[in-house]
């Protein structure tokens, strides 16, 4: 397949970190039925990120209040200690950070073969170039637009070139076929340039929990980035 064929569309992942956890399962369902793709879930350990979140227990809950896809970021040290319960609580997708294992195939490959969908993630420091041998193993590749941690976060512009990057490796011919994602500070007014830079698949909190009602967050979030995709 020749790359630059490769077309896809854009995939709008809100991110529960910016929910009103006190109601959670009601956001959860708004949020489900709000035209948003699927939900993405920020777990972190308060060691490889400096915030806490919340684990596999919340997420099975999380679970029963929706049947659109779940994607698991996971900001944690010894990320393989953690897939069995995620499968437990029902994810789909699991996403881990290139830093937080130093046996990336291997973990990559038990991923695949608990029968999750793979991705991995880069914090803004990491060189693209760092997943050049493990790209035919994953489906999505996480490009993150802040450092990791918190919601609310001012978008980094440094990301656009990585996010082409990262694209130019997907279209070497190859036939990688991976989703390209960002995550952090994606709103409204960075969803265009995000895109026409090669990302298909958005996170955003802030753009979309603090902007309801959702199904017009994530209308305005999928519009902005369709002016993004090249014609
Ligand atoms: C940050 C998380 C993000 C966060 C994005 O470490 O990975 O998913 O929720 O939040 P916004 O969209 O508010 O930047
Ligand atoms: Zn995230």
């Amino acid at each position: 397949m020749n790359g630059s064929s490769i077309q896809k569309e854009i995939l709008i992942a809100p991110s529960l970190l910016a929910a009103d956890f006190a109601r959670l399962g009601d956001e959860v369902t708004k949020i489900s039925s709000s035209g948003a793709d699927l939900i993405h879930l920020d777990v972190m350990d308060g060691d490889f990120v400096p915030n806490l979140t919340f684990g596999p227990g919340v997420i099975q809950s999380i679970r029963t209040f929706s049947s659109i896809p779940l994607e698991a970021h996971l900001m944690v040290w010894h990320p393989d200690t953690y897939l069995d319960d995620m499968k437990e609580a029902g994810v789909d997708r699991i996403i881990v950070h290139q830093e937080s294992d130093v046996h990336l195939n291997r973990l990559l490959y038990r991923i695949r073969k608990m029968g999750f969908s793979v991705g991995v993630a880069l914090n803004p420091s990491t060189p693209a170039a760092f997943l050049e041998d493990v790209l035919d193993l994953v489906d999505l590749v996480l490009v993150m637009t802040v450092n990791p941690g918190f919601g609310g976060q001012a978008y980094l512009s440094g990301m656009r070139e990585k996010i082409a990057r990262v694209k130019h490796m997907r279209e070497n011919g190859r036939g990688l076929s991976f989703r390209i994602e960002v995550d952090g500070g994606i709103s409204p007014v960075t969803a265009a340039e995000v895109v026409e830079a090669g990302a298909d698949v958005l996170v955003a909190g802030t753009a979309i929990f603090r902007h309801p009602p959702y199904e017009e967050s994530v209308v305005r979030l999928r519009s902005a980035a369709v002016a993004g995709t090249p014609s």
